[in-house]
């Protein structure tokens, strides 16, 4: 598969099988999978287990499916249509405890959304994140509270045919992934 990660290290399969589709099957996702994958996003860690994320979902062919497709940019919006769902991802910004700032509430929504797209690829589904939205409209549509900032959203889907995409997608749906080597995010390590 084109889009294997070809690694150095014999890292997690999981991991090297993981990547960002655009075209997704007509096959749909099940209210008790998209849970499933929340659930798992729950168990990563968290800054004083506060756990800031906050997920909302819509399955396709849902108003919230299209209310959260239209808040989307206007270059994640073709191949979006056909995902099965859409996650939207946002953060607490401010501990519950004391009211005081998160520092780390975007780090853990992060770690927590890692968990989910790697839940997602354990079952044969496939998480794109993304960060190509309007803000303002999404903040105004889910009527997020002050305290709570938007993080991502996120398409779900089976893998489909990637002949379905119009370009730039198609060829980005079949191009091999890269990555910086690793000594280029090790810069001051001796070993290299
Ligand atoms: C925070 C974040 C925002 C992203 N925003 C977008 C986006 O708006 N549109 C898009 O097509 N991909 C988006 N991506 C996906 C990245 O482009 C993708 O992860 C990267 O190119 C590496 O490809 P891979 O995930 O297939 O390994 C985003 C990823 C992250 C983590």
């Amino acid at each position: 598969m084109v889009k294997t990660a070809q690694t150095r290290l014999p890292v997690l399969d999981l991991i090297r099988n993981r990547w960002s589709a655009r075209a997704f099957s007509e096959k749909n996702i099940t209210d008790e999978q998209i849970l499933t994958l929340i659930e798992a996003a729950s168990w990563a860690p968290s800054a004083n287990n506060e756990q800031p994320w906050r997920y909302r979902y819509a399955l396709k062919e849902s108003p919230g499916f299209q209310h959260m497709w239209e808040c989307l940019l206007p270059g994640n919006q073709p191949w979006t249509r056909k995902a099965a769902a859409l996650v939207l991802c946002t953060a607490k910004k401010n501990y519950t405890r004391n009211g005081q700032p998160n520092y780390y509430a975007m780090h853990d929504a992060g770690m927590a959304n890692a968990f989910l797209i790697l839940q997602a690829t354990e079952m044969g589904i496939y998480g794109h994140i993304m960060a190509g939205f309007n803000k303002e409209k999404l903040q105004e549509t889910f009527q997020l509270a002050e305290d709570e900032t938007p993080v991502c959203l996120i398409a779900l889907g089976f893998l489909g045919d990637p002949e379905q995409l119009d370009e730039p997608f198609k060829t980005r749906e079949t191009t091999p992934r890269t990555r910086m080597a690793i000594e280029a995010i090790i810069p001051d390590s001796p070993q290299f």
